[in-house]
């Protein structure tokens, strides 16, 4: 009896405790943060929440509202914006705020008249896919013969070859044939035929190719109170900054549901 009297005591007081220590927190207006993630312009794009500015980035902050990942460098003395994706850093071309796209192309090829494909773009856990105007050429580099009936990069070196699209045989064995492999993504061209890619694939590279983005999961219930989704960089913990300029945890409207519930039958 008295054991559980003491427990249900603690538990009112870790309870009591914690509601408090979330109210403060969450009232806490933060002046230092990003208020409400402002939109600047970096070389003629637009960067909005979920999009963020690397550039500006105050190392002693703690958080920053955005989606990770979605950081944007604006230095100067670069032709456009730079995204990093995981696999490397990506010119922005534009993006859409209305269609949640954004035009990207590879740093390693703007502006290459026959660029070489150096890395497979991975998109990981981003929340990022490719667009249905998507396509990827399958290149394989310093090849002793074509390994198939890939068609011939003939502006680049000789025993570079590559496929459009999907067609390359799932059986390919290239070991031994070519030395690498690098899947690189351009956007389609309804046009185009096998011989015109022979001739064209350096300036489709060139023009780089469409990602749309997603709401990021975890920021869905933030994003539906009017909120913007960030983190805090040390502890990893969403935070959702609202437009009243307060910064809360997880959502814009007042504490959550399981807390109060326990709290009201008391
Ligand atoms: C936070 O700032 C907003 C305006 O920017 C103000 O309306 C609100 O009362 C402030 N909240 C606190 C707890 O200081
Ligand atoms: C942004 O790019 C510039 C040069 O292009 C580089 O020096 C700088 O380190 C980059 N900043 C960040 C935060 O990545
Ligand atoms: C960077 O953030 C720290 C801590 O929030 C703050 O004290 C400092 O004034 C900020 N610096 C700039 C340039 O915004
Ligand atoms: C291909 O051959 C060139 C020299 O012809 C060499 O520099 C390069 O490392 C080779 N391997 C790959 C994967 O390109
Ligand atoms: C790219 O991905 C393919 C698998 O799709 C892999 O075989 C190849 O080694 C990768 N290339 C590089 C440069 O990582
Ligand atoms: C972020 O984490 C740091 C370190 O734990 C903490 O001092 C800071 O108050 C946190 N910021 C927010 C808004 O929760
Ligand atoms: C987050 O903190 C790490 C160090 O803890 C730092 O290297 C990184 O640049 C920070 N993130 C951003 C977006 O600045």
């Amino acid at each position: 009896m008295f054991q559980n009297q003491s427990n249900s005591f603690f538990f009112y007081y870790f309870f009591v405790s914690l509601f408090f220590s979330f109210v403060r927190s969450s009232a806490k207006n933060d002046s230092s943060s990003y208020a409400f993630c402002p939109k600047s312009t970096c070389n003629g794009v637009e960067i909005s929440y979920p999009f963020w500015r690397l550039d500006n980035y105050n190392t002693s902050a703690p958080q920053y509202c955005g989606y990770p990942g979605f950081g944007i460098n604006c230095s100067e003395n670069q032709p456009l914006p730079i995204i990093y994706l995981p696999s490397d850093a990506f010119y922005v071309k534009s993006i859409d705020y209305k269609s949640y796209s954004l035009a990207l192309v590879d740093a390693d090829v703007f502006n290459v008249k026959c660029p070489r494909a150096r890395h497979n773009l991975t998109l990981e856990k981003l929340p990022l896919k490719f667009s249905d105007s998507a396509l990827k050429l399958t290149f394989y580099f310093n090849c002793t013969k074509n390994p198939g009936d890939a068609l011939p990069a003939e502006c680049l070196k000789s025993g570079t070859y590559f496929y459009v699209g999907e067609i390359e045989p799932d059986d390919l064995n290239w070991f031994g044939i070519c030395e690498e492999k690098v899947v690189t993504t351009v956007t389609k061209r309804r046009s185009f035929q096998n011989n015109d890619w022979i001739e064209g694939f350096g300036a489709a590279m060139g023009e780089g190719f469409v990602l749309d983005w997603r709401s990021a999961s975890e920021c869905g219930q933030c994003e539906k109170s009017e909120g913007r989704c960030g983190y805090n960089n040390s502890t990893h913990n969403l935070l959702c900054y609202c437009k009243d300029g307060t910064v809360k945890f997880k959502h814009c409207k007042g504490t959550p549901k399981t807390l109060a519930i326990y709290l009201s039958s008391y």
